[in-house]
This record gives C-alpha cells, sequence and structure tokens, in this order.
C-alpha cells in the first residue's frame, strides 16, 4: 500500500467519452440522433472545406442520418470573440439544438464559445476565468483535424479578444463536449508546419501537466505516456506523413496529453504563450515550441526528480548531472527537436521585439495558467524569459 500523504488527498478527474478509430468520424451522425439534434450547427473552417474531402464526408454522413445541419465556417486561428458571436447568431437563427465541430483547436473552441452563448446568452467575453458558466451547453460533438489541441476532451476554451488583442480563457465542466470523435485519418491532411507546431503544442500539454503544482497521480499516468508517444512519434510523423500508424500514435499522444492538462492545468510555456499570440496574432503552438525550452530551464528547479524523469523519456541521463546542468541539457534538448521539426527560429522572426516585451510580461501575469506553474514568477522573471527566447 502506498504510504505517500499524496495517497490521502481528495483528487477530481474530468474525461468525456470518446470514440477512437479509423472512421470515428463517420459516428456523428448517430451520436447526434442520440442527444435528440434536430438542426445542427456545423461549426468548420473555411481552408478545411476547401481543401480536404472531411467537411463533405461529414455533411453526407448528416444527411444520410436525415439530420438538417448549417454549416458555419468563418473561423480563423485564435478564433475572435466577433465569430463566435455571428456564429451564435446563426445558432438562433436557424432554430439549430445541437453543434458538430470539425477542425483543429480554433474550431473547437469556438463551437464552444457558440454553445455557450446560445444556452446562456450575453458575450462570449463575460464568460472569462474559471466556473463562470450557469447553465450547460447544447450537445457538443466535437471532431478533431489536428494532433495537439485536445479541446476535444478538455474544459478548456481559448478565445481572442480582439479588443484587448489578448486571449482569455475559459474553464468549465460546462464546455467539455458530449463526446470527441478521433479518427486519425483527419490528421493526415495537416501539412508539415502544422504537424510541428501542433504536435509541439501537444508535447507542452503534456510537459506543463507533468510538472503542474495541480498534478495527480491520474494526470500523471496520461502525461506521461503523451510524452513517450510524441517523442517516439513525431519526427517520424513528419518524415512520412501518410503512415496511418505515425498519426495514429501522434493523435493518442495528443489525447493523453489532453486528458493530462485538462486535470492538472498547464504553466507559464502556455501563459507566455497565450499573451504572445493574442497580442500579435501567432500560432499557439508555434509560441509554445519556442517557449518552452526557456521555460524549463526556469522550472527546472523546482521539481528536479520529476524533470528528471521526463529526461530519461528523451534518453538523457539527468540524475548523475549537477542541477543546472541538467537544466541547460533538457532546455537544450527540446530546442533541438522543435529546430529539427523545422520551428528553427526566434520569437524575433516573428516580428516581436523588445519594446514588446514589458506589455506582453504583464499580460502574461495575468493569465490563469500561471497559477498551476511549479515555480513562482514575477514580472521580471517573465520578461527575462521571453527576453531569451527573442
Ligand atoms: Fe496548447
Amino acid at each position: 500500500m502506498d504510504s505517500s500523504s499524496s495517497s490521502f488527498e481528495l483528487r477530481k478527474f474530468m474525461a468525456p467519452e470518446f470514440v477512437f478509430g479509423i472512421h470515428a468520424a463517420a459516428l456523428a451522425g448517430r451520436y447526434a440522433q442520440n442527444y435528440g439534434a434536430r438542426k445542427i450547427l456545423l461549426v468548420t473552417d473555411e481552408t478545411l472545406r476547401k481543401t480536404t474531402p472531411w467537411v463533405n464526408n461529414l455533411q453526407q454522413g448528416l444527411t444520410d442520418s436525415h439530420l438538417p445541419f448549417v454549416t458555419f465556417d468563418q473561423v480563423s486561428p485564435n478564433p475572435r470573440s466577433a465569430q463566435i458571436m455571428r456564429g451564435a447568431a446563426l445558432y438562433a437563427e436557424e432554430n439549430c439544438n445541437a453543434i458538430v465541430a470539425l477542425g483543429g483547436g480554433s474550431v473547437l473552441d469556438c463551437a464552444k464559445g457558440i454553445g455557450i452563448v446560445a444556452s446562456n446568452g450575453g458575450h462570449i467575453l463575460e464568460f472569462e476565468g474559471v466556473d463562470q458558466i450557469p447553465c450547460p451547453i447544447p450537445p457538443l460533438i466535437c471532431i478533431p483535424t489536428t494532433s495537439g489541441s485536445a479541446s476535444e476532451v478538455s474544459q478548456f476554451a481559448i478565445i481572442l479578444d480582439e479588443n484587448r488583442k489578448t486571449k482569455i480563457s475559459i474553464v468549465s465542466k460546462a464546455v467539455v463536449p458530449d463526446i470527441g470523435l478521433l479518427d486519425p485519418e483527419l490528421t493526415t491532411t495537416m501539412d508539415p508546419h502544422l504537424t510541428a507546431c501542433t504536435g509541439l503544442d501537444a508535447l507542452t500539454h503534456a510537459v506543463e501537466a507533468y510538472v503542474s503544482n495541480a498534478s495527480s497521480p491520474f494526470t500523471d499516468l496520461h502525461a506521461l505516456e503523451a510524452v513517450r508517444l510524441i517523442w517516439a512519434s513525431l519526427a517520424n510523423t513528419l518524415a512520412e506523413p501518410d503512415n496511418l500508424y505515425f498519426r495514429t500514435q501522434m493523435l493518442k499522444g495528443s489525447l493523453y496529453a489532453g486528458l493530462a492538462f485538462s486535470n492538472a492545468i498547464l504553466g507559464a510555456t502556455h501563459a507566455l504563450s497565450h499573451s504572445l499570440g493574442g497580442r500579435l496574432d501567432l500560432p499557439h503552438g508555434e509560441c509554445n515550441a519556442i517557449l518552452l525550452g526557456p521555460v524549463i530551464e526556469y522550472n527546472f528547479k523546482a521539481c528536479p526528480e520529476r524533470f528528471i524523469t521526463l529526461g530519461e523519456i528523451m534518453g538523457l541521463p539527468l540524475d548523475s548531472m549537477p542541477e543546472d546542468a541538467a537544466a541547460k541539457l533538457l532546455s537544450k534538448t527540446i530546442e533541438t527537436f522543435r529546430c529539427t521539426l523545422g520551428i528553427d527560429h526566434s520569437l524575433r522572426s516573428l516580428n516581436v521585439t523588445a519594446s514588446d516585451i514589458a506589455l506582453l510580461a504583464a499580460n502574461a501575469a495575468a493569465d490563469p495558467c500561471l497559477a498551476t506553474n511549479p515555480r513562482a514568477m514575477k514580472l521580471q522573471d517573465i520578461e527575462e524569459i521571453y527576453e531569451k527566447a527573442l
């Protein structure tokens, strides 16, 4: 029997139903019928609709199930609050009573936002923060086309407040979808850059959940397996983009990372990345990829044994090294990894300048993800990490 104190602490673990495997997406109509759907708002994005068969296949499946639907595809990366309000207006005009979302994290988060406004009224920005949603959202079926955000199983929706130029986090059990349909075939149409960015986002979820001060034995289990899967499969996926085995391993890794971070929350990489992505409208995965190394170096001393375990998965003998050297080596290994995947630039090349840092740091300091970072951060610490990543 485990006699450590953690055995006696109360721990909650929230996970929705999901179906994983080839042809999982084809089950959307059947699940929508089970949830009593009369008319569906199908949320997706224009690029996906024009460049892949997935939207058309889903529409055909809904038609075959005799389910009327209306398609809303005006969703951009870093989904704007105005897009959510337009989607919610369409949902109301068309008398919809269920939502099916097909896309990457931005599409799934936009669908969650539409669901919040559909049930609660008001403006989406009024629901910022933790547990701020009084009424449950309509039935929501999420079908991811990337292996990254894991929004299909998470309690998170991240939305851009375009006036404040910052991303807001909505964290609530109310935004956990009714079901996630995870079909690895749908991730084969990601281009190399999107594959790398989303894969590194998933890796960041797993690492941050594992070292989070809200981690538990239940989140650790998923976080460590996610790191193993992603570390072993991401470079292979880029080398063989049509290899369904590697795509499946990556989608599984993203799912496990999602189950971990949805419950353990995240850390400083995401806090700094949300601020950066909101201010300068940059891709989320790319921001995380650039910030993860410097944040690991900063955090290492807060829980060295946890970082040593992560290092073991990456083949690094960190336990035989002085702490500072181990922190540097792990950070450097992450940097090298992202460079080999084609994310080989710094923040400066994304048009971030030294004069942006004060405001970026102020916004990051207010992000809820910072609360679970394993090491406390002052404003100056945040500024130094941005400077390191410049
Ligand atoms: Fe993320």
